[in-house]
Formats: structure tokens, sequence, C-alpha cells
């Protein structure tokens, strides 16, 4: 299939084209950087320049690459998290998920694009009440800390706006990336020992390796039913559990342990919640619908095997 893949040179695009060429799909792929143009025909992709907040710009390119399917994969996330500043974090993302995604889809509508894929986010927007391990049917948070609310109201829009579309829309809530590209800054906070277990370190997460999440992403090109779909390991754990084991892996002292008052001056509302109240999530409706299985079904490996190698110790 013809496959326009918007936003091609982060964490995910630079997994997602070989994966899609080697599956026989003719790829176009975006950047804003002429630097990167090289890399992405060497990936075995048609590279195209392309600023996905120029209207105009978005929809001469989708005119002239006639895409069957169209993967936004544009985010602007910077590497090191400030929970404490959530919102002006994700700020520029959720103008992609907003403004960018209106673009696209409007180009797509213009130009009979019939399949539409978008990345969302499996974690902590979800309701941080009931089970531990929530659905794509489980409510999001109706009464998120207030820095997480704009963050939260662009993801519903982009989900929403997605599956409502008058096309094939799915929105792949893809779990906390791990693997190359995407842990690099987390791995040298680890070893300054600078992120410690908050509280009761009850928070549960979902996690995703970065491969499995370009894998998942070509299953959704080629099918799959129109809806949301949670992308995430097999093992939602909480971070009491994990975020020791992400240590040893990384080379780094098992975290320190701090009180939940103490998390809070640290890290503010929206890491306290992060590290002791969000839930993670089941991956049965895309092993069912899309027939997706991740090559590393647990972070319990796939930390060892991503991390330790990507990041080998002595590097800080
Ligand atoms: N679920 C998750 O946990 C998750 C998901 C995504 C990312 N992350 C993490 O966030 C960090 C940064 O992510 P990343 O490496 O994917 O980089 P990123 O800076 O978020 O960029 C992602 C893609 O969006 C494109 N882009 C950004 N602004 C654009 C715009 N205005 N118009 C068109 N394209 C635009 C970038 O292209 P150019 O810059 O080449 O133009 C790039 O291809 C990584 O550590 C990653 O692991 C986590």
């Amino acid at each position: 299939m013809r496959v326009l893949v918007a936003g091609a040179t982060g964490a995910i695009g630079r997994q997602l084209i070989p994966q899609l060429v080697a599956a026989g799909h003719q790829v176009t792929a975006t950047t804003r950087s002429a630097a990167k143009l090289h890399a992405l025909r060497a990936a075995g992709a048609d590279p195209l320049m392309l600023d996905g907040l120029d209207a105009a710009a978005v929809g001469t390119l989708v005119a002239r690459t006639e895409p069957e399917v169209i993967v936004h994969e544009m985010t602007a996330i910077p590497a090191a998290m400030n929970f404490r500043k959530f919102g002006q974090t994700f700020a520029a993302t959720n103008k992609l998920r907003t403004t960018g995604l209106d673009h696209l889809l409007a180009a797509a509508r213009a130009h009979g694009v019939r399949r539409f894929i978008a990345q969302s986010y499996a974690g902590w927007p979800n309701a941080r009440s009931g089970g531990s391990v929530k659905t794509e049917d489980d409510p999001l948070d109706p009464d998120p800390p207030a820095a997480m609310r704009t963050t939260l109201d662009a993801i519903r829009y982009l989900e929403h706006a997605v599956t409502t579309a008058p096309l094939d829309g799915l929105a792949l809530r893809y779990g906390s990336l791990y693997g190359p590209g995407s842990s690099e800054a987390f791995v040298r906070l680890l070893r300054r020992r600078q992120v410690p277990v908050i509280g009761s370190g009850a928070g549960v997460w979902s996690f995703l390796h970065v491969t499995d999440a370009a894998g998942a992403t070509v299953a959704a090109v080629e099918r799959g039913a129109p809806g949301i779909y949670n992308i995430v390991d097999d093992e939602p754990a909480a971070v009491s559990e994990w975020l020791p084991v992400m240590a040893r892996a990384a080379g780094a002292r098992p975290p320190l342990r701090v009180p939940a008052w103490v998390g809070r001056l640290a890290a503010g509302e929206a890491g306290l919640v992060m590290m002791t109240q969000v839930r993670g999530c089941s991956n049965a409706r895309a092993k069912q619908e899309l027939g997706w299985q991740p090559v590393w079904p647990s972070w319990r490996t796939g930390f060892g095997g991503g991390l330790a190698r990507a990041y080998p110790a002595g590097q800080s």
C-alpha cells in the first residue's frame, strides 16, 4: 500500500519506516529537516519535507503523494520529562495532536485517503479508580491534576476526531516507550539516582519496546477495525516493582525511596500521581483485532535486552 508517515524521524518513526518497507509498502516519510532526508531515503522511504502545522503544505503533500493510509507520528516531546511542568512539556505535542491532526484529516478527506492511524497514549490518561488494569472501554480520568488537564484534553480530542472521521480511523495508545532512541534521558537520571520510588510506588505502568510500537503500527496499517487500541506489553506493573529492575538494567544503584510529601514537593502533583495512582492497560484488543504480538512481552526481559545493550554501563 502507499503509506504516508508524518513525523518519520522520531523514536517510533525510525523503527516504523524499515518495518513498513520490509512488509512491502511504498512509504513516503516526512521531516522538517533537510539533514534527515538522507536517513529516511536510506531506510527505504521517499523522503519529503513537511511542517505539520502548515495546512496548505499538508494538503499539497497529500495531493501529490496520494497515500492510501496516513500514519500521524508527529510529536514534540522533550527527551527529559519535567512532571512539575507537565502542561508546558506537552504543549507543542498537544498542538500536533489537535491542529496538526486537523490538517492531516482534512487533507485525507479531500484526497480520498481510506485509513488513518494516529499516535495516542496508554496509561496515565485512565481514570484513577477501580481496577489496576484498564481496557479501551474504561473511562478516562474525569478529574486529572490541573497540570495534566490540557494534555488529557488533547488526547481526548485526537481519539474522538480520528475515530469519528469518515474513514477508517485507528488511535494507537502506545505504552511508555523504552529501547533505542527512547530511554537515554531516563537512564541518565537512574544512574544519578534521581528517580526515587515515591510513597507507595503503587502507580501501575504499561511499557512498550519501540520495536513493538512499530510492529503494532504496521499491523494497524494493514488490518483491524476502526477504534482505539492499547499497544502495550503483557505485564502492567507497579512502580515499586519495575523501577528497581529498570535501575539494575541501566547499571544504576537501587532507586531511593521517599515519602509522598517529599515526592509532591519535588515532582509536583502530576509526578506524585504518576508514581502512586496511575493505572495500566490491557492489550487484549490489539492482539485479537490486529493479530499483533509483542516481540518483547515483558519489560522484565525487555529492559535487560533493550536498556543494557543500547546504553552500555559507563555512558552517563
Ligand atoms: N508512548 C511513549 O512513551 C512515547 C511516544 C512518543 C515519544 N516518546 C518519547 O519522547 C521522546 C521524543 O520523541 P521522539 O524521538 O519521537 O521525537 P519528537 O521530537 O517527539 O518527534 C517525533 C516526530 O515528530 C516530528 N515533528 C515534530 N514537530 C513537527 C511539526 N511541526 N511538523 C512535522 N513533524 C513534526 C519530528 O520530525 P522532525 O523533527 O524530523 O521534523 C519527528 O519525526 C523520546 O524519548 C520518545 O521515546 C514516548
